[in-house]
């Protein structure tokens, strides 16, 4: 006998789509427009898995999904929303949902979770929190498919104590992820407590996270609490893991395998109840093999591992981002303002190597320093010009190489202060430079490589190699002087 999907949602199109395919898998398909035919079935026992909007015109699914959890908790629901954002996955989590997927849907995720929640359904469920006040807050701004991965990886995460290490680089919003796990998860009502290897002198960090007694060494005037101590029954943020000492790696290591601790010059060891979260933008893999970090550590840290993507990467939410920080700037007391469609077009075309926080910044000057209403697409054109590395390439005037190539070692320099970079920094940067000049050495001379060796000064066989090794893709194509 073949199973029975519930289908409800008050678009006809997404009925029929669904009804044909789920038809065509061999399940028997119950499509409805609204909630009261949808609870009818439910309350009456029928359907083996649930497949429900959210919005319908006669209610709001996330109103009867926890009646509905309470008698028939087997039923596994499927939760499909167009209002991708990260609170409707976390209600979606919280009531009961079994999986939630953003529309526009993909056909087969649909098949494949259908089929996985009938599967899962003879197993036992493990009990579900309920729902409780949750504030309307939306701390996470984006609906672009990199994020929705986020937000229902973080919506499993809520009613867990799992180990998360978050990675992305700088400004991508790891913080922001931390407070939410923290926030909206099952110790939102003890502390959250954040500490910054990268901001504390090293021979500090040891105290701050376990605190000292009295004495323990000049200047210990008094007994001193640690952050581990402060965040007993809340959550523990170690914010630029990457930065963290060698020694105190092995001294957090043997703390998270134990589960206690001693203050630096205390001798009784302290039990601790505190759920970690790790951040760091640096590369941990690489890091271990330069033996700067522990990898222990790294496996105990890395439990459940969340990569947020750059924004370059999720261009999507680069309109929306814009509307919030244009919000927040107003509730701080700046005039309403607007913005031209092409000047997030443009905004969607620029690199944002400080992600998040520099369109955030951005966004704050735009709001401040123009006076017009709307904001076009010259202005931000202007903003973004100035923000982009001033000295290269300012004013369309001649590059020069060596400030550019100055630049760019002062930067990579800098992200591995106090350290030194990996080993091969030479090599590196002069790839840097010659697959550029390479391939647009190549486009110059039409993709015709005889040329293009000539104009290099190249040995034929040399550029073909060096052609190769840079992966240059050719083009051919006829210039005006041949
Ligand atoms: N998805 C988002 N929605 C709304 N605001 C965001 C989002 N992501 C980041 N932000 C904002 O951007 C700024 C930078 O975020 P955050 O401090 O969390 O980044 P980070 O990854 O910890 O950066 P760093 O590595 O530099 O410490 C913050 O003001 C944060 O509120
Ligand atoms: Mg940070």
């Amino acid at each position: 006998m073949s199973h029975v999907v519930l289908l409800a949602d008050d678009d006809a199109a997404i009925r029929m789509v669904l009804n044909q395919a789920l038809t065509r898998a061999g399940y028997e398909v119950r499509p409805t427009g609204n909630i009261s035919t949808m609870w009818n079935w439910v309350s009456r026992g029928e359907g083996d898995v649930l497949i429900t909007d959210v919005a319908m015109p006669d209610g709001n699914a996330f109103e009867v999904m926890p009646k509905i959890k309470k008698l028939r908790p087997d039923l596994p629901m499927i939760v499909m929303s167009a209002q991708n954002t990260f609170m409707t996955a976390i209600r979606a989590n919280e009531v009961g949902a079994y999986e939630y997927l953003p529309k526009p849907f993909d056909i087969t995720e649909v098949l494949s979770v259908v089929a996985r929640a009938l599967a899962d359904a003879k197993k036992p469920t493990t009990g579900q929190r309920n729902a409780d006040e949750v504030g309307e807050t939306m701390p996470l701004v984006g609906r672009s498919a990199a994020m929705q991965e986020i937000y229902r990886a973080l919506a499993r995460l809520m009613q867990t104590d799992l180990t998360v290490m978050i990675t992305g680089e700088s400004g991508t919003g790891k913080e922001l992820v931390a407070r939410a796990l923290h926030d909206f998860g099952k110790r939102r009502n003890g502390p959250f407590v954040a500490i910054n290897m990268a901001a504390i002198p090293r021979d500090l960090i040891e105290a701050e996270l376990f605190g000292y007694e009295k004495g323990a060494f000049t200047g210990a005037n008094a007994r001193s609490s640690g952050r581990f101590e402060q965040a007993e029954g809340g959550t523990l943020f170690l914010d630029e893991i990457g930065d963290m000492p060698m020694d105190a790696q092995t001294r957090l290591l043997r703390v998270l395998q134990e589960g206690e601790y001693t203050m630096v010059g205390g001798r009784s060891a302290i039990k601790t109840n505190v759920r970690i979260v790790a951040a760091t933008h640096r590369d941990l893999g690489q890091m271990i093999r330069q033996g700067l970090f522990r990898e222990d550590l790294y496996y105990r840290l890395n439990v459940v591992p969340i990569r947020l993507p750059p924004l370059r990467e999720r261009v999507d939410d680069i309109g929306d981002l814009t509307l919030h920080f244009l919000r927040v700037a107003q509730r701080e007391g700046e005039p309403v303002k607007t913005i031209t469609s092409d000047a997030i077009k443009l905004m969607q075309n620029y690199s944002w190597p400080g992600n998040v926080r520099e369109l955030e910044n951005l966004v704050r000057r735009l709001s401040a320093l123009y006076a017009d209403e709307s904001i076009s697409v010259e202005i931000v054109q202007n903003e973004l010009n100035i923000a982009e590395r001033p000295q290269v390439n300012s004013g369309g005037g001649p590059v020069d190489v060596s400030v550019a190539v100055e630049a760019h070692i002062g930067q990579v320099l800098g992200e591995y202060e106090p350290n030194l970079p990996p080993a091969g920094l030479y090599q590196r940067v002069i790839d840097r430079v010659e697959a550029p000049l390479i391939a647009m050495a190549l486009n110059a001379c039409g993709g015709n490589q005889i040329k293009a060796a000539d104009l290099l000064g190249l040995n034929r066989n040399t550029l073909r190699k060096k052609i190769r090794v840079h992966s240059i893709e050719i083009v051919k194509h006829s210039r005006r002087n041949g």
